[in-house]
């Protein structure tokens, strides 16, 4: 496995010296209000701690802490066929994965869906129809002709719930733009399986999984050093295990205090109150005219969803300043519509590898119908640059946070999500930044890696959903039902369809 480690990103500053007046003026000000200092990350970042602990004493908090009653890693030798089942924001994918007998091995088949974007902002009956048709379908078509009893089910559902219980998820609040009326506050199992049940779809849902616990558990099944799962993408967020011993809301239930439990930070939504985090004013806008105002604001500076949006309230704002000459006399109407430019837009602007910028130049054309000057495209190219880095930079800050907490001076993270896999040196400046805020030593030797080090992880929500599903139907085999809403219909799910090994982790 290769490690991503701190490498230095590299500097434009030769190239601003034909850059006008105006411009430079708009580039200091915009390196100020974006550059997030060493010292900023660490004192984000001890704020970050407190607030993490806070969600492991009180219900409520800002940063959820959700108990996710995944509670203990998988051990390589899990075995069985199981569905998963991810509903993201572009796709819903569906996958069969069956973990063979090779340890950390498995089969995965999979088809996916579009998520049609009406369905976002449409109702809940119209939502859990939809994903019931395409798991029909993809049954149907995998299994035509055979009689299946019933299939456990990983179902992960990336949104904050309260889970009571494995098997089911009270939806807190939707985030990254959905925003479908009556399933907040609400348990979204119930109306999921009714929708399966009309459809005679033989499935039994096994556990409710976060992407992020998903990433964790998918990466720890080859990776015995994995402790946190983290996305970067669409949105942000992290889940890492836990013991019950030290979750002071949970003491009331009696559970072992050497259990583990993983954890869904859900801390996408630190620093609500705005105490640490430097905002700035295209922060407010992008909050202010968000679904939910008010929510989610770090995920709001960091996460896919925003970085592109970010870039074009800043560009209209310097368009509209009088003082400052940027795209002058052209028709910017299509600057003008909100997210119409994503990450991956950024992300371009950063790729181009040519010193005249041509490939921003055709960008710009193209996709906003501007023309633009050589002074303009370094403009365009250091504010990719600064949006960009502080979203990495501050992401460090979650992972740095965990790790503080727990005492974990060295540790494996497993990554994924759209920001983390294609955004150009995401994972450099945040690795930069950990060794920032970590305080750590120049390295020693060459091909070491960083005590604590981000991995591209495998398939949290295919196969991480799928072994969530085996590690619940390990323990209700092995009489361990703690955190699980329905022990019987979930073992005869275990005694149809598949070979679950008796339990023999150490939990
Ligand atoms: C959600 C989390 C999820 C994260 C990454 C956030 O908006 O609240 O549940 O893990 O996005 O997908």
């Amino acid at each position: 496995m290769v490690g991503l480690s701190a490498r230095k990103p590299p500097s434009r500053k030769g190239s601003m010296a034909d850059v006008p007046k105006d411009l430079l003026d708009q580039i200091k000000r915009l390196e100020e209000l974006f550059t997030v200092p060493g010292e900023k990350l660490k004192e984000i970042t001890d704020h970050f701690v407190t607030e993490l602990q806070r969600g492991l004493r009180e219900e409520g908090s800002t940063i959820p802490m959700n108990p996710t009653w995944c509670m203990g890693f998988p051990d390589g030798h899990e075995q069985g066929t199981f569905l998963a089942l991810d509903m993201g924001g572009t796709n819903l994918r569906v996958c069969e994965v069956t973990l063979t007998e090779e340890k950390g091995e498995f089969d995965i088949i999979q088809s996916k869906y579009r998520m049609p974007e009406e369905l976002k902002t449409g109702t809940a009956d119209e939502l859990w129809a939809y994903v019931a048709d395409c798991l029909q379908q993809f049954i149907e078509y995998h299994h035509e002709g055979q009689k299946i009893e019933q299939l456990p089910l990983g179902f992960t559902f990336s949104y904050p719930a309260t889970q009571e219980y494995i098997d089911h998820g009270i939806l807190q609040r939707w985030t990254k733009g959905f925003d479908i009326d009556g399933v907040e506050g609400k348990d979204v199992v119930p109306p999921f399986e009714a929708a399966l049940a009309e459809r005679n779809v033989p499935i039994k849902l096994t556990a409710l999984v976060n992407d992020t616990t998903g990433t964790m558990i998918a990466s720890a099944y080859t990776d015995p050093l994995m402790k946190i799962g983290c996305i970067f993408g669409t949105g942000c967020n992290a889940a890492y295990m836990e013991d019950c011993g030290s979750i002071p809301k949970l003491a009331h239930m009696k559970l072992d205090p050497k259990l583990p439990m993983a954890i869904n930070c859900e801390y996408g939504a630190f620093d609500n109150e705005h105490k640490v985090l430097p905002r700035t004013p295209f922060d407010i806008i992008i909050d202010k005219e968000s679904p939910r105002p008010g929510q989610q604001a770090f995920e709001k500076m960091i996460a896919g969803l925003y970085l592109g949006e970010i870039f074009r309230l800043v560009l209209l704002d310097l368009h509209q300043q009088p003082e400052c000459h940027i795209f002058e006399n052209q028709d910017i109407s299509k600057l003008t519509k909100a997210y119409s430019l994503d990450a991956g837009f950024l992300a371009a602007i950063e790729e181009d590898p040519f010193e005249n910028l041509s490939e921003v130049q055709d960008l710009f054309a193209n996709t906003l119908g501007l023309t633009t000057t050589k002074p303009e495209l370094e403009l365009i190219r250091r504010l990719a640059e600064l949006i960009g880095t502080r979203a990495a930079r501050l992401s460090a800050c979650g992972v740095a946070a965990i790790c503080k907490m727990k005492g974990w001076e060295t540790c494996h993270v497993g990554a994924d999500g759209s920001v983390f896999n294609k955004y150009p040196l995401f994972k450099a400046r945040g690795a930069q930044a950990l060794k920032e805020i970590l305080d750590w030593p120049e390295k020693k030797g060459k091909g070491r890696g960083d005590p604590v080090e981000l991995f591209p992880a495998e398939d949290g929500s295919g196969v991480g959903a799928a072994l969530i599903a085996a590690l619940t139907l390990k323990r209700v085999i092995a009489g361990q039902n703690a955190g699980i809403k329905d022990p019987e219909a979930m073992k005869k799910a275990a005694e149809g369809v598949m070979k679950v090994r008796p339990h023999h982790h150490e939990e």
